[in-house]
């Protein structure tokens, strides 16, 4: 065990610290290289890089954590290389092998080992891999040369207040069209929340509803993570539709839900009109970053739509899934075959 560094894991935020090392590869000629670990953070790329012109990027966010008996495990990091490589085809990328990306994960966070939070403390080290077009395009066009990285961020709590139940609103911007990019995790797609979530915040919301852009009726989900709902039976019902992101967090909630829990879980498309009219009881966000986060409201155009958690606490089905995936995260619940991968 190499010693922790000397942070104040209990007060992290989420928010982005220089870590030690981080894993790059580049693909050129044709080829994606051997790839190395590497000490500097900074990147030097041509002004008229694919990624800048026009912002070919898709990134991933997973987590690293340490377990209530000491080693450090990621959580599902084969989904996050898939999501990745089908990311990456939408936008004309070379896909990044799913077994190197798998490793190069592992190898990023043993060698940033000393920045994995310890366990207890409630913080997590987020992993962040991405690719970008580096070499030049003039004409719209998939850049020739990518660069594929990963860093490592010690992070606390996505919203402020951790568990405790956030207000969020009905946005009157898309997310994501109809055939668009919604179902992938490219940058664009969050360059074009910035001026919505920047204004949710000045209004006093926590995030932004996105609804279905083609029809505005239904439920899509918020600028960084999927939606949970729970019913007056307590059934988990999940907003589908082809242009949101498919969760990690949300198919493993899935799954705990049904075989855990043996709670009745549906996805279906779940109409704005369903939620005022009081048919759930409880909802709440659900990713890598906002693990799960209760809502207490969801405000549309000045209407309340309250939920029976209240704003003090998360409601108890909530509660119930965030105990058992955390509990499976941190190694004190036993974990399917495969969803949890060891580091060290
Ligand atoms: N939806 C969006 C738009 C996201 O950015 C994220 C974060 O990754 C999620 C959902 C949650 O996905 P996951 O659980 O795989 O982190
Ligand atoms: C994540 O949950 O990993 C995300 O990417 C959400 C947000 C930080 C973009």
């Amino acid at each position: 065990m190499v010693a922790k560094k000397d942070i104040d894991w209990g007060n992290l935020g989420f928010s982005y610290h220089v870590t030690d090392k981080r894993y790059v590869s580049m693909y050129q000629d044709g080829k994606w290289d051997d790839g190395a670990l590497i000490s500097d953070d900074k990147i030097v790329m041509s002004e008229d890089a694919g990624v800048l012109q026009y912002s070919q990027s898709v990134f991933e966010g997973l987590k690293a954590y340490e377990t209530e008996d000491g080693h450090i495990v990621c959580f599902r990091p084969d989904l996050n290389a898939q999501r990745m490589y089908d990311s990456a085809l939408r936008l004309e990328m070379p896909p990044f092998p799913v077994d190197r990306f798998v490793e190069a994960v592992k190898e990023t966070v043993r060698a940033n080992e000393a920045w994995v939070p310890p366990y207890g403390t409630g913080a997590t080290l987020y992993i962040r891999p991405y690719m970008f077009g580096i070499s030049p395009v003039i004409g719209v066009k998939p850049a020739d040369d990518y660069m594929f990285r990963i860093f490592t961020t010690p992070v606390g709590p996505y919203f402020k207040g951790g568990a405790k139940p956030i207000v969020v609103r009905v946005s009157d911007f898309d997310r994501a069209a109809p055939r668009g990019t919604g179902h992938i995790k490219a940058g664009l797609n969050y360059a074009m929340s910035l001026h919505a979530i920047v204004d949710a915040h000045k209004e006093g919301f926590a995030e932004n509803i996105y609804l279905d852009p083609a029809t505005r009726t239904k439920l899509e989900e918020t600028g960084g993570a999927n939606i949970l709902l729970v019913d007056q039976d307590n059934t988990l019902v999940i907003p589908a539709s082809d242009s949101i992101l498919p969760s990690i967090t949300r198919r493993s909630i899935h799954y705990v839900a049904e075989n855990y829990l043996g709670m009745k879980v549906v996805e279906r498309e779940v109409l704005l009109s369903e939620v005022e009219k009081g048919e759930f009881k409880e909802c709440g966000l659900c990713g890598t970053a906002a693990v799960i986060s209760p809502i207490g409201k969801i405000n549309d155009h000045g209407k309340e739509i309250e939920f029976s958690n209240g704003m003090e606490k998360m409601g108890p089905v909530m509660q119930k899934l965030y105990d058992t995936l955390t509990g499976i995260q941190m190694g004190r619940i036993e974990a399917p075959e495969g969803w949890i991968v060891r580091i060290d």
